[in-house]
């Protein structure tokens, strides 16, 4: 008998939330008729193909961009382009719940979503779905961090000079003008890679007064990729009572998470980046044990669309939920969460993983290898490291005209050869490819690069 046989379609949560959907007339028999058939496909072939080859391409056909008429994006670490199933059923739901917007109609359906999408994360994640509360991006969850806690006198919050601004310095100093008594404390590795120095570092940083060591899993700028589980041990080992947050805006749908073995305090991230999710969606993760140390930083409806508690009687979820503000929002968009997660699962997380490392692998070498034809105008950033690195790649410009040059490249990338990259602190260029890149999109970026360059070089 076959191991695949196990997985059927009307088994999936995606399928039982849109049949939900359908028997309460939230959807046309249309869009139901049309999703069940894509989806139906989509599940068979991602249950059955056993030739990764194979599985790649049938990848790519899941996304609608054309590798010419459009934009080839290697773009993830800022946005991703969505399933285009997924995108599909939004879309036509949006249509649908536009002529009944009643809230007999949505309230069961629409809290089972919630549920639905909210159990299968934590699955993935290994935490229980208590713990996971929906956000709207990677940002909101970095604020309920540096808006939440009640600070006293000489308490210290250590940040990596890599993080995000909406996790960073720059977020911690707007937090400041309000709660003087935040002491930041910024750790700068100053190019260090190896781990063991690296973990000295910051342990260097830590002391009785830190209350919160807060750093990106992969950074956006060097996309370098820190040993997120033995720093969080040793940072406890140090002081337990330290709230360690961990940012995966830039890894959570890149490779695969157990956080209960990371053993973070708090998990964040924006789904869509690497989750391929719907975007203005996210999550938060939140030890049972932390959650009383920060206050919610919204008001609203929750998860179960119930108001919020009325204090002193009433008390605030010792959960994630705390942080769950719900309200009015784009109901589609967790029905997208829910594809997403489902499609992502299904593809399997390892795999994922393996070929977002295959393509960044590839995009080195190329770019190794053509940077002495260019007069080496360019240097990789991102550490080399198999293990300090995943999906990112960041090169920098060097010499007088650097920031020019990597403008003029960034530019032409896009409008002659149909390439989207980004581009991070004046001279540098930043890559991240993900499962819906080809190697031909890999190849083409960087004899695009060559072709641009050695124009220059020669001139
Ligand atoms: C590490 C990190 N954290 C947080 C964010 C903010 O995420 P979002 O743009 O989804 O709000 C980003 C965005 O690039 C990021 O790279």
């Amino acid at each position: 008998m076959s191991r695949f046989k196990a997985i059927t379609p009307q088994d999936r949560p995606t399928f039982k939330v849109a049949f939900l959907y359908r028997s309460h007339a939230l959807i046309s028999r249309e869009t139901f008729i049309t999703f069940q058939k894509t989806y139906d496909e989509i599940v068979n072939t991602l249950v059955t193909c056993q030739d990764e080859d194979e599985l790649w391409r049938f990848v790519r056909s899941m996304f609608d961009f054309d590798d010419y008429a459009d934009t080839v994006p290697i773009n993830a670490a800022n946005l991703s382009i969505t399933f285009d199933a997924v995108q599909r059923l939004m879309n036509a739901m949006a249509l649908d719940w536009n002529r009944d917007i009643s809230i007999q109609k949505r309230i069961q359906p629409y809290v089972y979503t919630i549920q639905a999408a909210r159990e299968l994360i934590a699955k993935q994640l290994n935490v229980d779905p208590k713990l996971i509360a929906f956000m709207r991006n990677g940002s909101d969850p970095n604020a309920v961090i540096n808006n939440g806690m009640d600070f006293e006198p000489g308490d210290e919050v250590v940040v990596w000079n890599e993080n995000h601004p909406t996790n960073g310095d720059v977020a911690w100093k707007i937090r400041k003008e309000r709660f003087p008594n935040i002491n930041i404390v910024v750790l700068d590795l100053e190019g260090e890679t190896n781990e063991e120095k690296i973990i000295e570092k910051f342990l260097a940083k830590v002391n009785e007064h830190t209350r919160i060591v807060t750093f990106s899993e992969v950074s956006h700028l060097s996309g370098m990729r820190l040993p997120a589980k033995s720093l969080i041990a040793k940072i406890h080992e140090q002081n337990k009572d330290v709230h360690v947050h961990l940012d995966g805006a830039q890894s959570w749908g890149a490779f695969k998470h157990d956080l209960k073995s990371i053993d973070c305090d708090s998990y964040c991230g924006g789904s869509h980046k690497w989750f391929l999710g719907p975007k203005e969606t996210g999550i938060l993760y939140m030890k049972t044990k932390s959650v009383p140390k920060f206050w919610p930083k919204d008001i609203g409806y929750n998860g179960e669309m119930q108001p919020p508690p009325t204090l002193p009687g009433d008390k605030l979820p010792v959960d994630a939920s705390r942080f769950e503000m719900v309200g009015q929002r784009n109901d589609t968009n967790l029905m997208g969460l829910l594809y997403t997660a489902d499609l992502m699962e299904l593809i399997g997380f390892e795999k994922i993983e393996r070929r977002i490392k295959a393509l960044t692998m590839r995009l080195r070498d190329g770019l190794e290898d053509m940077a002495p034809e260019v007069g080496n105008v360019f240097e990789i950033e991102t550490p080399e490291e198999l293990s300090q690195y995943h999906g990112i790649l960041t090169i920098k410009f060097v010499g007088e005209v650097s920031s020019e040059l990597n403008e003029f490249v960034y530019n032409k990338l896009y409008q002659d050869h149909k390439i989207g990259v980004s581009t991070k602190k004046e001279n540098r260029m930043r890559f991240s490819p993900h499962i819906y890149n080809t190697e031909e999109h890999i190849d083409r970026a960087v004899k695009a690069i060559k072709y641009e360059l050695t124009k220059i070089h020669r001139n």
